[in-house]
């Protein structure tokens, strides 16, 4: 893992949150290394902290900080992103790869903002990557090939897990993976409360749900079974479960799932910049 970046120099230019754990995760497992590692934020003071913080020169010049980087990593808000692009435009090469995580930023904007035939890729992590389980989609735009593919990858499987999607399918992603979080949040959220209603120790009922959460996450992830097979075995006829699953069923939680994830892919595409 991470082989494709042995020696490669990266620029982040918008090292925030998503992008400072991503580059302090590829630190700290040696896949990058802080001399071939540089960052930018838009304030001074900013700068000078994560300096500190990431062991790696963190300015404000985004044009310096590109200047021999084999990767350029966009870490940007959506909406900042088409002016660092035409910050950097004429000082980006073919040879250099563009990563961008904005969501809602297609390849063909920041493809369209450069001066040259740049290889670009765009990315949708999500929160989770934070503690090394994140997911993350990755899309080629029209001058990527698999092996820039390949150095995307190597970088976020260093936080969780990668796919690669066609682009079309970054805002059904976007509805999906990284919105899903706070789904499984408010799950998590009333399964801790249903186990105070009927006494448990608080904390002791968002671990019972936390944790269960995560085994069956777990188990769908490595046995690779249908979910509504694993929910059969654990649901013994005539006993608890069935009884718990009628009150979902009633409660209309499917349907309610389905109807989120259909309502934010609709909301991503309503936000896509063009
Ligand atoms: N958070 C998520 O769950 C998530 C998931 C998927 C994708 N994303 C994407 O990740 C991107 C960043 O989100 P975030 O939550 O990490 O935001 P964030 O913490 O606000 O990070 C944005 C960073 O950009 C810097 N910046 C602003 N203007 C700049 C410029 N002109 N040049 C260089 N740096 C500049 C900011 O610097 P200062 O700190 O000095 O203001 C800040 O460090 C967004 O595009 C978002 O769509 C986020």
């Amino acid at each position: 893992m991470g082989t494709s970046l042995k020696g490669k120099k990266v620029a982040v230019l918008g090292a925030g949150k998503m992008a400072g754990i991503l580059m302090q995760a590829l630190l700290k497992e040696q896949i990058l290394s802080p001399q071939h590692t540089r960052a930018t934020v838009a304030h001074e003071d900013k700068a000078t902290t994560l300096s500190a913080k990431f062991g790696v020169p963190v300015g404000t010049n985004n044009i310096e900080a590109i200047k021999g980087a084999d990767i350029i990593f966009i870490g940007v808000k959506p909406q900042v992103v088409a002016g660092v692009i035409d910050e950097i435009r004429e000082h980006v090469t073919p040879k250099q790869l563009i990563i961008s995580v904005a969501a809602s930023v297609p390849n063909s904007l920041i493809e369209k903002g450069l001066a040259a035939e740049v290889p670009v890729i765009r990315a949708m992590p999500n929160t989770p990557c934070l503690v090394g389980a994140g997911m993350t989609a990755l899309a080629k735009g029209r001058n990527a090939n698999s092996e820039h593919l390949d150095m995307a990858a190597a970088m976020f499987n260093v936080v969780g897990r990668t796919v690669i999607v066609d682009e079309k399918h970054m805002d059904a992603v976007t509805a999906l993976s990284a919105s899903g979080p706070a789904y499984i949040y408010i799950i998590l959220e009333s399964l801790a409360e249903a186990g105070v209603k009927v006494g448990l120790p608080r904390d002791i009922a968002t671990l019972l749900a936390a944790q269960t959460a995560l085994g069956a996450a777990k188990v769908v992830l490595e046995t690779g079974d249908h979910p509504a097979l694993l929910k059969d075995a654990v649901t013994t006829p005539a006993g608890c479960t069935i009884d718990a699953i009628m009150e979902l069923e009633e409660g209309k939680l499917r349907v309610t799932l389905i109807k989120a994830v259909v309502k934010a892919t609709q909301r991503a595409k309503e936000l896509a910049f063009t």
